[in-house]
């Protein structure tokens, strides 16, 4: 029988799950959580399924370790490498992905029946994506572009608003938007580090596409099956531990940009 007063355990490769983290908090506000972001290993989107299957494994076993009462791999390229892994390895623990809930919401959202996933390269290549979009309605169209540079962009320089990476950016999105300007679509940001670029991506996409990510419909996911924290604990006030592999500090100050609201204290780790 799992505690329902544990915390809630949270990983993605670095920052980009902390949009996860943001969603289950508003969802989920009298729940604890542990986020675990593994920088110091940083990207999985260009590693192989194999390796990205181990670093989730050890990731999950340092949360699974502290105590938690659900796991949420925070990490689409995780998830379509190592989801069912992870569900088997600490069944009857629950363990949440971000794809199908990120599936489901573009689905939701196409009405021209087009959705185009932006993603890492492990992501796309998997396919787990295309899949899970086909289950949910399989006469959707689904074009599938690996955005390699986004989340080196998204980790050093975009998240501090620095103008090189502002630059860079606005090439790099064109470039992944190359032949569907014209086109109204859904853009699913398959990658939990991708909507800090929703602003940028809005204004060159216009107001035709709809953007959506998979944070808010993985934490309704979540919030639906997990048992909330008990009565008796009804008083406790929530918290939010930050753990990560490697640079605290960067974490630390560059994390808040990505979860909205300043990080106070971030715990070093090995996996
Ligand atoms: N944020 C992760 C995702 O959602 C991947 C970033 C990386 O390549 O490590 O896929």
């Amino acid at each position: 029988m799992i505690d329902a007063g544990l915390p809630i355990g949270v990983f993605d490769s670095g920052m980009g799950g902390l949009t996860v983290l943001r969603a289950l908090q508003a969802a989920l506000p009298s729940e604890s959580f542990i986020y675990l972001g593994d920088s110091a290993r940083l990207p999985y989107g260009n590693k192989s399924a194999v390796t990205v299957q181990q670093y989730a494994l050890q990731a999950s076993a340092a949360l699974v370790d502290r105590g938690i009462k659900a796991l949420v791999v925070a990490c689409n390229t995780a998830s379509a490498a190592a989801l069912p892994l992870l569900a088997q390895r600490y069944a009857p623990l629950p363990v949440f992905g971000v794809i199908e809930p990120g599936a489901q919401a573009a689905a939701n959202a196409a009405d021209d029946g087009s959705v185009l996933v932006l993603a890492t390269e492990g992501t796309v290549m998997d396919g787990t994506y295309q899949r899970a979009l086909l289950a949910v309605n399989a006469g959707l169209n689904i074009y599938a572009r690996a955005c390699p540079l986004w989340v080196t962009l998204a980790e050093q320089g975009y998240a501090e608003e620095s103008q090189e990476a502002e630059t860079v950016a606005e090439a790099v999105l064109s470039h992944a938007l190359r032949g569907f300007q014209n086109r109204p679509m859904v853009v699913l940001l398959g990658c939990t580090h991708f909507p800090i670029f929703r602003d940028k991506l809005t204004a060159l996409l216009g107001d035709a596409a709809a953007i959506v990510d998979s944070a808010q419909t993985t934490a309704l996911q979540v919030a639906a099956a997990i048992q909330p924290t008990g009565a008796a604990k009804a008083d406790r006030v929530a918290s939010v531990m930050f753990l990560a592999t490697d640079g605290v500090e960067r974490f630390r100050r560059v994390g808040g940009y990505f979860l909205s609201e300043p990080i106070d204290t971030v715990e070093l780790v090995t996996l």
